[in-house]
């Protein structure tokens, strides 16, 4: 029952992250070093690059996250880092790095699947952590994804994106309405603000007709439980066709834009609960929702909307509660892989050998 401390290590895809947290679910460090100007530059994770920047960032991430911490290596008492999936250059760099530290230090060393650490983040940040099982929506850049959580050890994907991700359709409609980029501020961040902006002529008078919500125009497809985005980004760029870009149609294009896409993934999202309680599923606890599209207001308040209507009338009749981790904490970090590995040992599972290997394709 003695608190516990474990330092992580995480760098699947493009940031190097370290952070120590207690078992008392205390964060002592969180260090995050991203590669924006690399993506800039290569337009997208160029594996190479990435590689090279993992393996001069992931020393730096512990030295840092260890003077935040005010601690040394044998302080803490585990070691966990992403053992997949992700890009296999990037991995071994927090993997080599793990068991280097494990190996001299004599600590216990855990390898963690990245997406079992998106899926448990709420059980660290929240107030009252919704008890198995539940389900978390992680949609952000990189994932778009709804997933059961049954147990620690037992996941089930409900519903996945079949082209982009969410985040990416977001980013790419804000790009193609022109709208300006801030250092502050995502491009969905933009989007969802001039979305929210009285419409200006000739759109005030007449309004554009709403864009279709992607699998929802027959039985076959309402029934298909997928995310789907890359129609509706063409369907956007189709609606100005030949037209100047001005504030009219900046404002129009992001307030359909928005409408559909979150329609979208309240409608599924809804689709999904219903056909798991109609499969036998009972207790369902909560719905999470994780990543920087979980930011986005309107999509808040339909899914509250949906969970309220689906409580009246649904099967179970159950009340779902809908719960936002800090996005700071739904983004790649290398506390989630912290958390998830101290969950693991308070389970009773043991530390790991030295010389498994990496899994860039883990299911
Ligand atoms: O989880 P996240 O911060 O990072 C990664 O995906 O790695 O998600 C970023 C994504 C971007 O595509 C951004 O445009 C989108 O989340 N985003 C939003 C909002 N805030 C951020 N999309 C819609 N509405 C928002 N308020
Ligand atoms: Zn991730």
């Amino acid at each position: 029952d003695k608190t516990f401390r474990v330092l992580a290590l995480e760098s699947s895809a493009d940031d190097s992250c370290a952070a120590i947290v207690d078992s008392d679910r205390r964060i002592l460090s969180n260090i995050v070093i991203k590669q924006h100007e690399l993506n800039a530059k290569w337009g997208g994770i160029y594996p190479l690059e990435a590689q090279h920047a993992h393996e001069a960032n992931i020393p730096r991430a512990i030295r840092l996250s260890l003077d935040e911490a005010r601690m040394m290596v044998d302080d803490v008492d585990a070691i966990a880092y992403t053992r997949g999936p992700g890009m296999r250059s990037c991995l071994a760099a927090c993997a080599t790095s793990a068991k280097s530290l494990a190996a001299a230090h004599n600590k216990p060393l855990i390898g963690i699947h990245h997406m079992q650490a998106h899926a448990l983040t709420p059980l660290l940040t929240e107030q009252n952590p919704p008890q198995y099982p539940f389900l978390t929506l992680l949609a952000s850049g990189g994932h778009t994804q709804l997933v059961l959580v049954k147990s620690l050890n037992e996941y089930k994907i409900v519903c996945d994106t079949l082209d982009m991700q969410v985040g990416r359709a977001f980013d790419k409609v804000a790009r193609f309405l022109f709208l300006t980029p801030s250092s502050t501020d995502s491009p969905g961040a933009i989007l969802s603000r001039y979305a929210a902006l009285p419409t200006l002529p000739p759109y005030d008078t007449d309004p554009l007709p709403a864009l279709t919500v992607p699998l929802s125009a027959s039985h076959v497809q309402r029934a298909r439980l997928n995310y789907t985005f890359s129609g509706l980004v063409s369907s956007v760029n189709r609606l100005f066709e030949n037209q100047e870009i001005g504030e009219s149609q900046k404002r129009e294009g992001s307030r359909l834009f928005q409408i559909a896409a979150v329609e979208h993934l309240v409608a599924k999202t809804r689709d999904a609960i219903w056909s798991l309680e109609e499969g036998g599923l009972t207790g369902l606890n909560g719905l999470v929702i994780s990543g920087g599209v979980g930011a986005n207001s309107l999509l808040r308040q339909r899914m509250k909307e949906m969970l309220n209507d689906y409580g009246r009338t649904s099967p179970s009749k159950a009340e779902i509660k809908a719960h936002y981790p800090p996005p700071a904490l739904c983004t790649d970090n290398a506390v989630m892989i912290a958390n998830a590995a101290i969950l693991r040992i308070k389970d009773g599972q043991q530390g790991e050998r030295y010389d498994l290997p990496i899994r860039p394709k883990w299911s």
